[in-house]
């Protein structure tokens, strides 16, 4: 095998997400021909203005919405070519969703909330994730009773206790304050670092876009790294 053979055999296999040529409109374009890679314990930031299709692109990177035209790749397979059953199993399995809605389930504990997601990914809830997001203290109280960013750390600590191979995340901090955004996104950090995982999160805040190893912006229908 010549060195280079193996060199792109190398890369290959570290790749885990890849985005070809994705466009998307809604009413009008919101943006064409984007090009992206996500590697193993990779982390990738976007952002750009309100409006400019953040979201909207991360529902596609993390198979919830099938783009105008392009390809989602995860490990390559394309995404949108799967039937529906492929796509829920990777979406339950291999993602880690995290929105700002954080459709935790209300009128549960902190506990059961994290019972439910250990028990259907087989992965043990992690004590220090709990410490460290500093909600270990409120795990017995209903979701309903924790404060926005209590809800937001709970939620966090729900899908990595999934032990997912990608993080999407779209503003996961939004409910926090500073330091304790930075906290989580030194967890979540340390986590793809640690797990061969890879995160692509969406924020509008440039100070944690730069905690992340990539920044991109997503502006005049194009992402273009800063
Ligand atoms: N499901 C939808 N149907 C129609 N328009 C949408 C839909 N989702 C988002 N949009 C529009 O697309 C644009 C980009 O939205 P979004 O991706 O949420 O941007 P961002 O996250 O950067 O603020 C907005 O103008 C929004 O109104
Ligand atoms: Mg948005």
């Amino acid at each position: 095998m010549s060195d280079n053979l193996s060199k792109d055999t190398l890369l290959t296999d570290d790749l885990l997400l890849q985005a070809r040529n994705l466009s998307h409109k809604f009413d009008y374009t919101l943006f064409d021909n984007i090009n992206l890679s996500l590697h193993k314990k990779e982390s990738i930031a976007i952002i750009g203005n309100s409006g400019s299709g953040k979201s909207t692109l991360l529902n596609i990177l993390s198979s919830l919405l099938k783009p105008t035209s392009g390809q989602v790749l995860f490990k390559q397979k394309n995404l949108y070519s799967l039937n529906k059953n492929d796509i829920l199993d990777i979406r339950r399995e291999k993602f880690g969703i995290i929105f700002q809605a954080h459709y935790l389930f209300r009128g549960f504990t902190g506990f059961d909330n994290l019972k439910i997601s250990s028990l259907l990914s087989n992965n043990q809830i992690n004590d220090d994730l709990l410490q460290e997001l500093d909600i270990a203290h409120v795990m017995k109280q209903n979701v309903g009773e924790l404060s926005g960013g209590q809800q937001q750390r709970l939620s966090i600590a729900r899908i990595i206790t999934k032990k997912p191979e990608i993080i999407f995340a779209d503003e996961p901090t939004g409910n926090l304050d500073k330091q304790t955004a930075k906290v989580v996104m030194s967890y979540l950090n340390n986590y793809i670092k640690n797990n061969n995982a890879g995160m692509i999160l969406v924020t509008h805040e440039h100070d944690l876009a730069w905690q992340c190893d990539k920044v991109f912006e997503l502006n005049n229908f194009k992402l273009q790294e800063k």
